[in-house]
This record gives structure tokens, sequence and C-alpha cells, in this order.
């Protein structure tokens, strides 16, 4: 199998060969192997060429099997040039409309919030449309009254497919999905994601389903965040939920996510949710976690289901054991986090 790697941008640089090391590591240890072919994609080529990544990119990276990559974004360039130029057109390109963002505790991570150690939701994210539209966006300036314009696009289709994917996922687990919404009026868009995320949960009496606002729900999930099962939500809903449900987890640096494909018609993307974190870049100290969480949930894509589970084994022993970075309280720099995951792996 080919994989593509982009380490892009900030500690994507660091994080990604630290997992890659972990990813071998484990498919090791069932003689099995993958092809890894680097993409020195991301905000160097961009400063070098005016391209995030060749203009050919996107038919490169559909020869391959999956994509795994750091993070992009880096100071001084605008996020809308590198993230336009590279993460959201393969997400958009390859129909990778689910964005899996599973939260777990940590055994022997503490969680900043009362019951933080007990979640573990599944949170789907929608991760083609939505407020995250190419439409109508614009900026008027230089007028009396400028004013910024932003579109947000729901289609039936968008919205069916991934509450189908979520209802799948709430079935096999403890049967309770919530619906994140702000259907009080306000945004116009939202009545309509409730009623066909509710069309479609009907099918599948098995499963609960409850619609909670977004604001009331980003307070429950810090007040009592075990009672979560699944969550499926928006694009811009989703991306927020996933950055506080990883902190209540531990760390916003050990949250894996898989931007899927489901139907496999063209490869998917596997990246942790965290950024370039400029203010801890070049220094050794990111928490790898989420990079190698993203590259076990690559490796389970891929059919590769006994590596995916021992290298998940071999992460959260290795947390457990206290070889943890600073963000969770420890003192492990990135290498010495991939190395001891290697480590359980080669014993
Ligand atoms: P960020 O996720 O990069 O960092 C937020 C905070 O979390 C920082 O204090 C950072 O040091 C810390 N952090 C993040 N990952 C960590 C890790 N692995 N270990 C330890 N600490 C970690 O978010 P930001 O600072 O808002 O964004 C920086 C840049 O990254 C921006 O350009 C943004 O657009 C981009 N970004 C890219 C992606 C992506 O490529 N998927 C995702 C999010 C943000
Ligand atoms: C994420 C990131 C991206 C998003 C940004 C960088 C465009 O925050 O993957 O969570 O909002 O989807
Ligand atoms: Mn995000």
């Amino acid at each position: 199998m080919r994989i593509a790697v982009i380490p892009g941008d900030g500690i994507g640089q660091e994080v990604v060969p630290a997992a890659i090391a972990c990813i071998d590591a484990a498919l090791a240890r069932h003689d099995s192997r993958v092809d890894w072919v680097h993409h020195d994609w991301g905000s160097d080529l961009y400063q070098r060429t005016g391209g995030m990544m060749p203009a050919d990119g996107i038919e490169v990276l559909s020869r391959h099997d999956a994509i795994f990559l750091g993070a992009v974004g880096m100071p001084g360039i605008p996020d809308t040039e590198t993230l336009w130029g590279l993460l959201i057109p393969i997400r958009r390109e390859f129909r990778q409309y689910v964005n899996l963002r599973p939260v777990r505790a940590l055994a022997g991570v503490p969680s900043p919030v009362a019951g933080g150690d007990g979640i573990d939701i599944v949170l789907v994210r929608e991760n083609n449309e939505g407020e995250y539209s190419e439409v109508g966006g614009r900026t008027y300036r230089g007028r009396a009254e400028e004013e910024a314009i932003q579109v947000n696009v729901f289609t039936r289709h968008g919205i069916e497919r991934v509450a189908r994917y979520a209802v799948a996922q709430a079935r096999r687990r403890r049967g309770l999905l919530t619906s994140a919404t702000k259907s009080n009026g306000i945004i116009h868009s939202m009545p309509f994601w409730d009623e066909v995320v509710a069309e479609v949960a009907a099918g599948t009496p098995e499963v609960r389903l409850e619609s909670i606002l977004i604001d009331a729900l980003a307070a429950r999930l810090v007040l009592d965040p075990g009672r979560f099962d699944v969550i499926v939500a928006s694009n811009l809903f989703g991306d927020i939920l996933s950055d506080l449900a990883g902190a209540i987890a531990g760390s916003i640096g050990v949250a894996p996510s898989a931007n899927l494909n489901p139907e496999r018609e063209y490869p998917s993307l596997f990246e942790p949710v965290h950024g370039s974190a400029p203010d801890i870049a070049g220094r050794g100290i990111a928490n790898p976690v989420g990079a190698i969480w993203s590259g076990a949930m690559m490796l389970e894509h891929l059919g590769h289901v006994e590596a995916a589970d021992d290298l998940t084994a071999a992460f959260r022993r290795v947390t457990a054991d206290g070889v943890r970075t600073a963000d969770l309280g420890g003192t492990a720099t990135t290498s010495e986090v991939s190395a001891a995951v290697v480590a359980q792996l080669t014993a």
C-alpha cells in the first residue's frame, strides 16, 4: 500500500516522523509494511512557488491508498491561502464528508474537568459543506459600510450521508446520538439540519436521537462529559466541539481524526486534530499521540486491524506509564514518546 505523507508546517514536521516510526513498528509485528511517499508540500513550498501543493497535487494524491498529514498554517501567511490551498481541497475533492474524531480518556492523564476521565465520545463532523462554504463569501471593502458575507450551504444529500454514518456509529456503541444544533430561529439552515437528521435516525429505532443547542451542548460537555456517546455536528460546530472535547480528555495534542470517504472511491486522510502550533514548533516537545492515534485509525481503515489494535494498546500503555509530553504535565520529548511506543511494539 502507498501512503502519501504530508508533514506540512510547524509541529507537523515533528509529530509525523514520530508517528511513522510507531506505525512501522506496529506493522512489522505482523510482518507487514506500507510504502510512505513523502511530499514536502506546505508553507515552504508556498513561499517558493505560490502554491501549497503542485498544480497536479490532487491527481498525485489520488494514486495513493491513504494520506497522512501533520498540519498546515504558518504565521505571516494568511490561513485562507494555506488551508484553501491544501487541506480543504483534499477534503472536498476526495469527498471526505465524514470527519471522525473519537475522544477517549487516557489512563493516567488528568482531565481539567470533573468526570472527564470517563469521556468516551465519537464525534462525527460534517466535513464538506455547511459553514465552510466557498460560495457567496465576500468582503466588501472601501465603502462607507464595509461588510463581509458568508453563506452556509446545507444540502439534503450532505446531511443525510453524514447522519447515516453517525447513526451507524451509535448503533454499534451505546445507542445515543446527540445532534448539535442551533434551531431556535436564528440560523436558517439549522431547522433543516434537524429535520433531515431526524428523518435518517427514525429508520433506526434502537438509536435514541436528541438535539441539543450548540451553546448548551458546549456547557454540558464540560459539566457531564461521560453522558455523551456519538455526537453529529455540522462543519463549524464539529470543529469547535472537537478541540473542546480533546481538551476535556487532557489535551488537544492527543486528539486524532480521520477524514473519511466512506465509499472508498477516493483516498481518506488521517491527521491529528491540532494545528501547526507555531508557539511550540521546533522545540521537540509536541505531543505525538494525536498523530500516532490517527495512524492507528489509518491502519484500521486499510484493514491492518491487528496492527492498529497493537499500536493503540502501545501508546495507551506508554501514556499510562508516565512517558508524557509537557501538555500532559510530563517532561518527555516528542521523540522520547515515539521511542517508548516503538519499544512497546518491539518488546
Ligand atoms: P493549534 O492546534 O496549532 O494550537 C493550539 C494550542 O495547542 C497551542 O498552544 C499549541 O501549542 C497547543 N498544541 C497543539 N497541538 C499540540 C501538540 N501536539 N502538543 C502539545 N501542544 C499542542 O491551533 P492554533 O494555534 O489556533 O493554529 C495554528 C495554525 O494551525 C493556524 O495557522 C491554524 O489555521 C492551523 N491549523 C491547522 C490545522 C490542520 O492542518 N488540520 C488544524 C488546526 C489549526
Ligand atoms: C481542523 C482545523 C481546520 C478546520 C482548519 C485548519 C481549516 O481546525 O481540522 O479542525 O477548521 O477544519
Ligand atoms: Mn479545528
